[in-house]
């Protein structure tokens, strides 16, 4: 049977807690209907609002699935399509996970290089393992233009101004401190060649992010909503003076 590449299910334990406690709430509002006394009002108001919780956590769960099974994968595209790569550029994905842009970018290179950097925490993303982020690539056929190691986001391994474009997707979040956030932004700038552009897709910290990255002399900053992501994200893009 062919195998198929898999980028994995971003914040894994939140979707299940999310499935849980949903169903929790769908099977209480079934029972209560079952069991109170279904002429008083504020039992009817009850499991109505037990039965809407439910349901919107069970649709959240959903809509988290179809985001990084299909959505990111499309949304993927269109924003490289907007990176413009020429196919020469040594290119950083910041947290690459399973690969999603790290090998997107690297299937538009000719003899260019897509390198990915990641501390593959488990909790981020099913199955986040460097093993898995290889075996991606050799199955989209492009294990000769990729490069993986693993190094945090605040620490990078690379001299300064060593990429021509610089990705990260929902990786900078996971981050809890601005500060070091920030940090993590910093090294984006430091590696990235003068006159390299730097795309930044999260669901968090947006304006955060924009106005650090105004103050670092980051130009061109253009900042888009993507469309199939959910939790809805944004996209930064700019260019290094
Ligand atoms: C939700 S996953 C996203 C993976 C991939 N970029 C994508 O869009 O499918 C977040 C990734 O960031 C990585 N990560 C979190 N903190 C990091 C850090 N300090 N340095 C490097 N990677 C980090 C996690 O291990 C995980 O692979």
């Amino acid at each position: 049977m062919k195998q198929t590449p898999h980028y994995g299910i971003d914040a894994p334990n939140v979707i299940r807690n999310l499935f849980l406690i949903g169903i929790l709430c769908l099977a209480t509002s079934a029972a209560l209907f079952s069991f109170v006394d279904r002429s008083k009002i504020i039992w009817l108001i009850l499991i109505g609002w037990v039965f809407i919780v439910g349901i919107s956590l069970v649709l959240t769960a959903i809509l988290m699935i179809f985001s990084s099974k299909f959505g990111k994968l499309k949304e993927r595209e269109r924003i490289l399509d907007m990176l413009s790569i020429k196919g020469d550029e040594l290119i950083l994905d910041v947290g690459c996970g399973k690969g999603l842009y790290l090998i997107g970018a690297a299937k538009r290179l000719t003899n260019g290089k897509a390198v990915g950097i990641d501390i593959w925490q488990s909790e981020d993303l099913s199955g986040n393992d460097m093993e898995n982020t290889l075996q991606n690539a050799k199955l989209e056929g492009v294990i000769d233009k990729v490069s993986i190691e693993t190094a945090d986001m605040r620490k990078m391994p690379f001299e300064n101004h060593t990429f021509d474009v610089v990705l990260s997707s929902f990786a900078i979040h996971n981050i809890y401190d601005r500060v070091e956030r920030e940090k993590a932004l910093k090294e984006i700038i430091r590696v990235l060649k003068p006159g390299g552009k730097l795309c930044i897709i999260d669901f968090q910290h947006i304006d955060e992010y924009l106005k650090f990255l105004e103050e670092q002399g980051i130009m061109g900053i253009h900042r888009f909503k993507t469309k199939l992501i959910f939790p809805p994200a944004t996209a930064i893009t700019g260019n290094k003076r």
